[in-house]
């Protein structure tokens, strides 16, 4: 069955060159059954005739607020009532920045505050834009606002550059809206995951780093935001394409893996370390490229912080999965580790040569306060789907016992 037929889909477009692409959204989604309806900004008029999402749509497009025939017929609030979701593509960085302040001042921007269907923007701007720091703590507002940011995807723009802030394609947002009506296992969760390895710099020139090639924490990114996750994946030096529909923060160093994961970490409901952060980094960086000497050289290493132990430790943690790579002794060290850091859960695989790491495959033994559950030996994109319908279900096992207990005290104060 497919999720969006016979859905009400409110297309708001705004005023970007990528509105010419909504168009073919407006095909797009009718195609897999949804009755669309547009609602246009003046600027958004500039770039696309009303009349061509009418003619695509089979409905009338609407754009002012305070047009007493479109009042009297289908207002603002009769138009947030109608919809099932309201996706607004392309999405300005203008119009970002007015949702976020929660402005009325014309038909979209009240249709979006009046609505209490899902919203989804769909992002649209020259990459310098996109990149700002006022843009992106915009949308990092409108995530924790549980808005479904899709995209951007990266590549040529309008404006003759290239980076990130191309608006998705018609069939990506459709497939991604789709997904909004699907209710996976982790609907509405906000997941951070970090993945990959870290690199310790020695010098300008040289670092210390490991094995891990990233290949089971992006498989789990995409898992879980196929789950229904809003995904934020911080990721070490891989040689892997981000997943389109999470929102990556490439770091280098275990420091800034640190920072970022800290500063995402309070809008987290579950964190999934999967990254093989170095233990220790050089005490000091070289400022010029260490010379050879025939003597050999003595570095010295001082430790890393311990993100997932960090995580675990923080006055309301999130829900919490942890890794251990072992060569021997698998079940004790995981445990050991998953009380040490007080997890929720662990997966543990045996590494070596040819196993854990850098390969396609890999096997998973998860452990839990009071159980365990195997994976075999399989493709890691579908362990990390069984990883991820196993993390969900603990999940929810723990989020309604810890519902029960609040309850219990509510009603013994
Ligand atoms: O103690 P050990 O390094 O084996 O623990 C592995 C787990 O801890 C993995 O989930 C890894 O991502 C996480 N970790 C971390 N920060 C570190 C070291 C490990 O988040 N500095």
């Amino acid at each position: 069955m497919n999720t969006l037929s016979g859905k009400h889909i409110l297309l708001g477009v705004t005023g970007g060159i990528a509105a010419y692409k909504s168009a073919e959204l407006v095909r797009c989604l009718r195609k897999q059954g949804a009755v669309v309806r547009v609602v246009m900004t003046t600027a958004a008029q500039e770039f696309i005739t009303p009349l061509t999402l009418q003619a695509l749509s089979g409905q009338p497009v609407c754009s002012d607020l305070l047009d007493p025939r479109s009042e009297a017929a289908m207002g603002h609030i009769e138009l947030a009532r109608w919809a099932d979701a309201l996706l607004v593509a392309p999405a300005t960085a203008d119009f970002i920045a007015r949702l976020v302040q929660g402005r009325a001042d014309d038909l979209l921007a009240a249709v979006c505050l009046a609505c209490e269907a899902p919203l989804a923007v769909a992002p649209a701007m020259n990459r310098a834009m996109w990149q700002q720091p006022a843009t992106q703590d915009n949308l990092a507002l409108l995530r924790a606002r549980r808005v479904n940011v899709l995209g951007p995807a990266t590549g040529s723009q309008a404006c003759g550059e290239t980076g990130p802030g191309r608006m998705l394609e018609p069939d990506e947002l459709t497939r991604l809206l789709a997904g909004l009506f699907q209710g996976g296992a982790l609907a509405g969760r906000r997941v951070l995951v970090t993945a990959g390895p870290t690199r310790e710099p020695i010098d300008p020139v040289r670092y210390i780093s490991n094995r891990s090639s990233g290949k089971m924490g992006y498989a789990i990114a995409r898992a879980a935001a196929e789950a229904g996750a809003q995904v934020t994946l911080v990721t070490g030096p891989v040689a892997l394409v981000l997943p389109e529909q999470v929102d990556g923060i490439l770091v280098e160093t275990a420091e800034q893996m640190h920072a970022a994961v800290m500063e995402h970490i309070a809008d987290t409901d579950i964190f999934i370390a999967a990254a093989a952060v170095a233990d220790y980094r050089p005490q000091s960086v070289a400022r010029k490229k260490l010379k050879k000497s025939a003597a050999g050289i003595t570095l010295a290493l001082e430790p890393n912080p311990d993100i997932l132990a960090a995580v675990a430790a923080l006055p309301e943690p999130p829900f919490t999965l942890g890794f251990a790579a072992e060569t021997d002794a698998l079940e004790a060290n995981a445990r050991k580790k998953l009380r040490a850091k007080s997890l929720d859960m662990i997966a543990a695989n045996v590494v070596g040569p040819g196993r854990g790491f850098e390969v396609d495959d890999n096997a998973l033994r998860v452990f839990w306060d009071g159980g365990e559950q195997q994976f075999g030996q399989t493709r890691k994109t579908r362990l990390a789907r069984q990883l991820v319908a196993l993390l969900a279900h603990r999940y929810q096992t723990k989020f309604d016992k810890d519902r029960v207990i609040k309850l219990h005290a509510k009603d013994s104060a």
